[in-house]
């Protein structure tokens, strides 16, 4: 295996969220899953040495977050996205994003505030606001012929109605859209506009495909970066979502003093994953080369899945994507009911797939599929799902 070779890692034997458990719960020996959002490919070899060398040093006590994690991370930031932060005085680890979110709400909003989010977007985001006590506004997406795009009143009227907070998804998953800087632009100054402080998760930041192009919105102006706290982790882009790691950016020393206040109420102020540290190090200085090789392979299968619906599925509709792994698809056109169409498609051709009913409004009828696997298996998968099409169409 060469330093930045893609791996493809077997479907079974590795307790895998993705593979096993489905596996285990559904008992069929020819599943195949295009659910949970991890890749089927090796994390890069450069993080996984630096695990390696951290269990050779023999220390798994607490680490200290040393200079090199900080340097990382600015560099990284300076390099891909030309934001030039202080590191030192605005970055703080957490164990996940969904922790960083967590920890974010808890201290910024409290119970019955409202916070907004653009629909469909992974089901985290409802069920975090919905489970802690506040309240969700969702202002769905516009979308002509699958291309998705804000709908910049209704935001506006999102806001009006007293939003606290706007939860962005940067690149968006599910539907595929690295947010372009006019549109960020609009976002911050209706921000701006109606006081509303701004989550950022870009946990997809890394997997946006050639020619497009990663903007923070807290990168757009000091002003900005000010209501801005924005979620990092290697997880997504990476594969390395089974360490829980995570970290923040917030250049507002009041946001960053409060979220450091929230982080010791749950004992998270120190020493969190020596693996996640080590990772993050590997990952922003030494896999740039491996990501490219990532999002190509990523950009061939989602091209691949497009030209075949075009062909044989017709009438069902592949959002335009330019980032994260997903292919985002329309079956309304089959008239099934929307919450039958992945357990129909799990029960009938053996596959996993996210039901976009539960992703918020503008998500029935449609489903997604995570393109990082062998094009093997997309074949495969896309071979079974024409033929559930041609069962249902009519
Ligand atoms: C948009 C988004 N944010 C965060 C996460 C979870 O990230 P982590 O497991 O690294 O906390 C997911 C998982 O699918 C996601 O889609």
């Amino acid at each position: 295996m060469k330093n930045q070779d893609l791996v493809l890692i077997p479907n079974k034997g590795l307790s895998r969220l993705k593979w096993e458990y489905e596996q285990k719960r559904t008992s069929y020996d020819d599943l195949l899953c295009f659910g949970t959002a991890d890749m089927d490919y090796a994390s890069p070899k450069p993080i996984l040495s630096a695990l390696c060398e951290v269990v050779g040093k023999g220390h798994l006590g607490y680490p200290l977050a040393s200079d090199t994690f900080y340097d990382a991370i600015h560099d990284w930031l300076l390099r891909t996205t030309s934001w030039d932060i202080d590191a030192h005085c605005c970055v703080s680890q957490n164990a996940g994003i969904y922790m960083s979110a967590w920890n974010i709400l808890e201290t910024l909003t409290r119970p019955g505030d409202k916070i907004t989010i653009l629909t469909p977007v992974h089901f985290c985001f409802k069920r975090m606001i919905n489970l802690n006590g506040r309240v969700v506004i969702e202002c769905p997406l516009i979308s002509e012929n699958g291309k998705y795009m804000i709908n910049f009143s209704s935001l506006e009227a999102c806001f009006t109605s007293g939003s606290k907070m706007f939860w962005l998804c940067n690149p968006h998953n599910p539907i595929g859209r690295a947010w372009s800087k006019e549109e960020l632009q609009k976002i911050a100054e209706l921000c701006s506009k109606y006081n509303v402080l701004i989550m950022s998760d870009d946990v997809y930041c890394g997997l946006v495909f050639s020619g497009k192009k990663y903007t923070p919105i807290a990168s757009l102006s000091k002003k900005i970066s000010y209501r801005t706290i924005t979620l990092y982790s290697t997880s997504k882009c990476y594969n390395t979502t089974g360490l829980r790691h995570s970290f923040i950016v917030a250049e507002n020393p009041e946001l960053f003093k409060e979220y450091g206040e929230s982080l010791e109420k749950v004992g998270l102020g120190y020493g969190l994953n020596i693996m996640g540290i080590a990772a993050t190090i590997a990952a922003f200085n030494e896999c740039d080369e491996w990501l490219s090789i990532v999002i190509k392979q990523i950009q061939k299968n989602y091209h691949f899945i497009k030209g075949y619906f075009a062909e044989h599925l017709q009438g069902a509709i592949v959002a335009e994507s330019e980032a994260t792994y997903f292919a985002w698809v329309d079956m309304r056109q089959l008239r099934i009911h929307h919450q039958q169409i992945s357990y129909l498609i799990e029960q009938e051709e053996h596959i996993i797939i996210e039901n976009g009913a539960v992703l918020g409004k503008g998500g029935a009828g449609f489903i997604r599929i995570n393109l990082a696997t062998s094009e093997e298996n997309l074949r495969e998968g896309a071979k079974r799902l024409k033929h559930f099409w041609e069962q249902h169409s009519s």
